[in-house]
């Protein structure tokens, strides 16, 4: 599989196999993954991925809390800006529309949306789940490094057969998260990533996003 490859065949995948990922294909998406870049090769990403009893352990942990917080815990940082504008307001919605679609999920149907959300807090029951946290010190450049360390483990994941799925969504438990982790005070949460084996016959795994053409976003110039 080549880069091109590995980026068209990558999606969000939210529904999983219970297959095991070996802990040797783990390590070596991790280690390969060190190589992404970071300004002044600070390399400010820390990951920490759960298997077995420690992630059935955390998903224990946030199940129970979640009828009494269903929204989680006080958020580290606001995940989208307050008041979305255009043309971005309309992507998120399209967005959450198509995907609540692939499951006949109805717009009113308030409950179904949340209980399929809380799938997010299963890993969608993929055998692994990886935590991103960084240094609450460090500025957006950083979090740009930690996003490209994140793009690379997603992409290297399609190299090995494998899935995965980005989630904010655990940001919103980072204390539930960090206690279970040990984290130091000094490190955030970012975002959880489900891996593993893609359900193929999942009609949420169906939904297929898209993206701008290329003149809405990029100037060439010169050519
Ligand atoms: C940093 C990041 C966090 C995300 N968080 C979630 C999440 O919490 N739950 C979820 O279902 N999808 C999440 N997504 C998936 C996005 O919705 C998805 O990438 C986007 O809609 C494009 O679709 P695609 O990944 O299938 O190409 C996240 C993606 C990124 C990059």
């Amino acid at each position: 599989m080549n880069v091109t490859e590995a980026l068209a065949t990558r999606m969000s995948c939210r529904a999983f196999l219970p297959t095991p990922v070996p802990g040797t294909t783990v390590r070596a998406i991790l280690e390969a993954a060190r190589q992404s870049p970071s300004g002044g090769n600070l390399q400010p990403w820390h990951v920490h991925a759960l298997a077995g009893d420690p992630l059935a352990e955390i998903v224990r942990l946030v199940r129970g809390k979640l009828p009494a917080q269903p929204r989680g815990e006080e958020p580290e940082y606001d995940i989208y800006p307050r008041e979305l504008w255009e043309p971005y307001r309309s992507r998120r919605y399209k967005c959450g529309e198509d995907l609540y679609a692939t499951i006949g999920v109805a717009r009113e149907d308030k409950f179904g949306r949340l209980l399929q959300f809380a799938r997010n807090y299963e890993f969608f029951g993929a055998p692994v789940g990886l935590f991103f946290c960084l240094d609450r010190r460090m500025g957006p450049p950083q979090w740009a490094d930690l996003g490209m360390y994140m793009q690379s483990v997603m992409l290297l994941a399609r190299e090995h057969g494998l899935h995965t799925c980005a989630q904010e969504a655990w940001s919103v438990w980072h204390r539930t998260v960090g206690e279970f982790l040990g984290l130091p005070p000094e490190l955030m949460l970012f975002a959880g990533m489900a891996l593993g084996y893609r359900d193929e016959t999942a009609p949420i795994n169906g939904l297929r996003t898209e993206r701008a053409p290329l003149g809405e976003f990029a100037t060439l110039r010169g050519f």
